[in-house]
């Protein structure tokens, strides 16, 4: 079986995008099946960074074809950007980049519902702005959803876009609530000439990236599936209502890809050191110990802001009983633990291994958002190292503290480590 998934088990921001680059050439193909332009990942290769949202991290390598399966949602502006600025680097992706005709369309009504939204009545889920859950809503509730194949029928998107613009238009004004003068109304036919020039140039690469992909397994190619967003994010399984709109565990590859999962024979859970989160939601071992303390301290060292928004993540220890709880949602099969340079010059490290709630020790996950907001870290101390990580590239270096760490949280786990990362280059690695 010659599929792979890599996916993080926290909040996301785990750097799954350097995992994935490291096994690329391993694979032919890199799938996207989720999400859209929320994930951030940055690449770095040879001291040069490349930032990408929508591309999957794997088309930087010239032999891998990169897919955009029908469970991202694209807009189509930031999908062109980011080709325009790789093949202004020399990176061409004629043939090596396909778009699945079911996707989901973001339109600007999206990313305007999704600010109005958020600085409306209800609690803020503290999105990137995107667009992305409302463009999810309009897929899922069917009478507004466009998918990207139906840029190529001008008649059919006209009369589409000029019943649902009108709505869109009263729908914005409406959440404005007595703003509505701060809103410019969409124009229809404006909008479809806009849509259509993004459909003219995105032609060469939509297809049916489902029926390519089950060719491509029929034909023995290596396919790396890269999850967006972290497993505690995932609609389903996440610490709901503060999630993204998509799943970002490896269930929706088969939903978001068309790639059943029975192809799939390894998981890889990616996790950070440390636990980070962006926007909204609980966070039980979250540090807010002030400018001098070790939560500033990581976000400092670890440049923890966001990749889109350039938010500051929020920052605090090891959470071992949440990512148990996604590691068996996931199925991972290994673990590889990145940024753990991050954590030099402490001088101590914890990691939570329980919950109290009430009183009682909890070892599990709490089913439900609410009991997790009651739930105070147990904690861990082990001692912390001093030296650099960054030019160690066999465990057996690796000073015996952070050594130590690694095991802990490995033991915790249940699962083997294959890698851990020590700085954001390819380089900057250890094998294990
Ligand atoms: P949305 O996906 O923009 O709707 O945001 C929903 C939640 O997911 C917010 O808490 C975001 O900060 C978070 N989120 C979305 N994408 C990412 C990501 O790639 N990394 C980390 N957090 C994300």
């Amino acid at each position: 079986m010659p599929a792979t998934c890599v996916v993080g088990l926290q909040w996301g921001d785990e750097a799954k995008g350097k995992i994935v680059d490291l096994l690329a050439d391993q694979f032919d193909y890199v799938v996207r099946y989720n999400g859209g332009a929320n994930a951030g990942h940055t690449v770095v290769v040879g001291g040069r960074a490349y930032k990408l949202s929508l591309l999957p991290t794997g088309v930087i390598r010239p032999h891998i074809v990169s897919v955009i399966g029908n469970g991202v949602v694209v807009y189509p502006p930031r999908l062109l950007e980011e080709i325009d600025a790789l093949q202004r680097d020399g990176l061409d992706l004629s043939r090596r980049l396909l778009v699945s005709d079911h996707a989901h369309l973001i339109f600007p009504y999206h990313i305007e519902e999704d600010r109005l939204a958020e600085n409306g009545q209800e609690g803020r889920i503290g999105t990137t702005g995107r667009g992305i859950g409302p463009c999810y809503q309009d897929k899922v509730g069917r009478r507004c959803g466009v998918r990207v194949g139906e840029l190529f029928h001008e008649e059919h998107l006209r009369r589409r876009l000029a019943r649902i613009v009108p709505f869109k238009n009263r729908l914005l004004a409406a959440m404005a609530n007595g703003h509505a003068d701060t809103l410019r109304p969409l124009d229809a036919h404006a909008l479809v000439d806009e849509y259509l020039e993004y459909g003219r140039r995105l032609r060469p690469y939509v297809t049916d990236t489902c029926r390519h992909l089950q060719q491509a397994l029929k034909n023995g190619k290596r396919l790396l599936f890269e999850a967006a967003q972290g497993s505690l994010l995932d609609i389903d399984h996440g610490t709901y209502p503060y999630v993204t709109s998509s799943n970002s565990l490896p269930a929706g590859i088969w939903s978001g890809a068309g790639v059943p999962s029975r192809a799939i024979d390894r998981i890889i859970g990616v996790v950070k050191a440390y636990t980070t989160r962006v926007g909204s939601g609980p966070f039980p071992t979250e540090l807010n110990d002030g400018p001098d303390g070790y939560g500033e301290r990581i976000r400092r060292v670890g440049r923890e802001y966001g990749t889109v928004t350039g938010r500051p993540r929020r920052c605090g220890w090891f959470d071992a009983v949440a990512v148990r709880y996604t590691a068996a949602l996931a199925g991972a099969d290994e673990i590889t633990i990145m940024l753990l340079d991050v954590l030099s010059g402490l001088p101590e490290v914890k990691i939570c291994v329980a919950y109290e709630l009430d009183g009682q020790r909890l070892d599990e996950f709490p089913s439900d958002t609410l009991t997790l907001e009651r739930c105070r870290p147990v904690y861990e101390t082990l001692p912390g190292w001093q030296e650099s990580l960054s030019s160690i590239r066999t465990l057996r270096d690796l000073p015996a503290n952070a050594r130590r760490y690694v095991e802990r949280i490995v033991e915790l786990i249940g699962l083997p480590v294959s890698i851990i990362s020590v700085g954001p280059d390819r380089e900057q690695t250890i094998w294990v």
